[in-house]
């Protein structure tokens, strides 16, 4: 059973007592249009019940439970009666206006998790570095820029879309280990708050080209702590054997040196140990070590004054149940506290992974001997993540129609390849042609890993505000996928 039809149905342990969620407010369980863990209780017209048998303590823990699950579920897509909403606008709108398929996202979910993650974090001093690699869009950079955000960018484009964005360069950090000599360049000379480096002769590089543009260049060193994040491999990246920082048993040395090369300023430390991490204990082991380090690292007069505690939380797909924002910040605040740093974080997903949705229109339904397909017109050129990791996305129909019967489906893309999927074995309502699909939780990595694979142009991304949307970028046409291409002949 997917979410969707998981979501509009009463608690299972429900007996007596219905209560009713609604936006703001939590009533019957003594939480009224209060905060619950930092959150404003978000469940619009959803009813759970409680159990009038268990008593009291079972009744708040079962609360504790449904409220664990609305807020890390917690966005803006909903259905009204038998039709899908985002915020205050029909889906179904939005795909007859603008054509399927199409990104949409929701302005009030990604204000709402920004904030949330703000809030968590009041009590120190702190700078939320959205990683935009997750979604680039303008819009959604101006937007948390406005609510006071930073960027983590990965490279010169990042760069130019952050700072075309309006995101302020003192707000800006760059990691990666590929940095090329003209990347460093640009973000020095628009005087960025700093580099995350990842290796020694990146270190020596940036010196060098800080040296040659007169400019001195704020650094932290990218440590790996080597901590297994528990994740997919092709994301973890705060072990050993990974590509990824610098060994922090090297670390000391490595910052000795630092302070050696004179147009360099040590400023921080920095780790991102993976992405989709459910569990809060890798990030306090790994901070852990970062904090011991930052520890000898004062001793030895290097004033570390940014810890970087990188990005990776993760978010509720399919069962997941990743750590509240505030019992995130909790945990590594006690980590850190007393070490009176900037903490910086370079969150991702869960700032916009469930603020977005792929709409798709099934084209035709057909059968194997051994399997149903539903093909549909979006494909992994443009949602690649079940493709690449074997990723879950909840699939919701957009219109709900009536009396469907549940078939196990592949839901497949119009790719000319056996990996094109959205979705593998899962039992969904019988789709017919010509209906509508909702890939659930694909605002982050969604649009950016886009492609134009089998020369499909890369597909719009809607913003929608209140009863409002816009196309924040617009469909690319067959032109675009040929831009910048010349044949023998045009030399002459
Ligand atoms: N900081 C650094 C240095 C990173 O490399 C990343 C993600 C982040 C922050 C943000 O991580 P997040 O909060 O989003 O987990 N394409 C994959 C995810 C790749 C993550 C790469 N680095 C996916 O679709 O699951």
């Amino acid at each position: 059973m997917g979410i969707a039809e998981r979501q509009d149905k009463p608690c299972e342990k429900a007996t007596q007592t219905p209560i009713t969620c609604q936006e703001g407010s939590h009533r019957g369980a003594g939480l009224n249009g209060r905060k619950y863990k930092g959150f404003f209780v978000l469940t619009v017209g959803v009813t759970y019940g409680t159990h009038s048998s268990t008593g009291r303590a079972d009744q708040v823990r079962h609360f504790d439970e449904i409220l664990r699950e609305r807020v890390t579920r917690m966005h803006f897509f909903r259905h009204r009666g038998d039709d899908l909403y985002c915020e205050e606008v029909s889906v179904t709108r939005i795909a007859e206006e603008v054509g399927t398929p199409v990104y949409i996202y929701s302005h009030a979910t990604l204000t709402r998790h920004f904030r949330a993650l703000d809030e968590a974090f009041a009590s120190v001093p702190h700078l939320i570095c959205f990683a935009l690699k997750a979604n680039a869009n303008l819009a959604v950079l101006k937007l948390f820029a406005g609510l006071g955000g930073g960027l983590d960018v990965v490279s010169g484009g990042e760069l130019f879309r952050g700072l075309t964005a309006g995101v302020s360069p003192q707000r800006i950090v760059y990691a990666g280990v590929g940095k090329t000599r003209e990347e460093i360049a640009y973000a020095l000379t628009s005087d960025i708050l700093m580099f995350n480096v990842e290796s020694d002769q990146e270190l020596r590089r940036i010196n060098e080209v800080a040296t040659e543009l007169g400019r001195k260049a704020r650094v932290a060193l990218r440590v790996n702590p080597d901590v297994d994040p528990k994740t997919h491999p092709y994301i973890s990246t705060g072990l050993k054997q990974s590509k990824f920082g610098i060994d922090i048993d090297r670390a000391l040395e490595e910052y000795e040196a630092a302070k050696q090369l004179l147009a360099l300023e040590v400023v921080g430390i920095h780790q991102h140990i993976g992405s989709q991490i459910t569990k809060i204990q890798p990030f306090v082991d790994s901070l852990t070590r970062t904090a011991a380090l930052v520890r000898r690292l004062r001793e030895q007069g290097t004033n570390i004054r940014y810890i970087d505690i990188g990005g990776g939380l993760g978010i509720t797909y399919n069962d997941e149940t990743p750590p509240l924002p505030e019992e995130f910040a909790q945990a590594l605040i006690g980590v850190i506290r007393d070490l009176d740093a900037t903490v910086v974080l370079e969150p991702g997903r869960m700032l916009v992974g469930n603020a977005g949705i792929l709409v798709t229109r099934v084209l035709y339904t057909k059968q194997s001997p051994v399997k149903n397909f539903v093909v549909v017109d979006a494909g992994m050129n443009d949602l690649v993540r079940p493709s690449l990791y074997g990723s879950y996305h909840a699939i919701w129909r957009v219109h709900r129609a009536a009396g469907r019967d549940e078939v196990t489906v592949d839901v497949v893309g119009p790719i000319c390849e056996s990996g094109d999927f959205l979705a593998k074995d899962r039992v969904l309502p019988r789709f017919e042609p010509g209906e509508l699909m909702a890939v659930m939780s694909a605002g982050a990595y969604g649009h950016t890993m886009s492609s134009n694979y089998n020369s499909r142009p890369r597909v719009p991304e809607v913003m929608v505000r209140g009863d409002r949307f816009t196309v924040v970028r617009e469909r690319e046409t067959y032109a675009d996928l040929i831009r910048g291409e010349r044949t023998l002949e045009d030399l002459g």
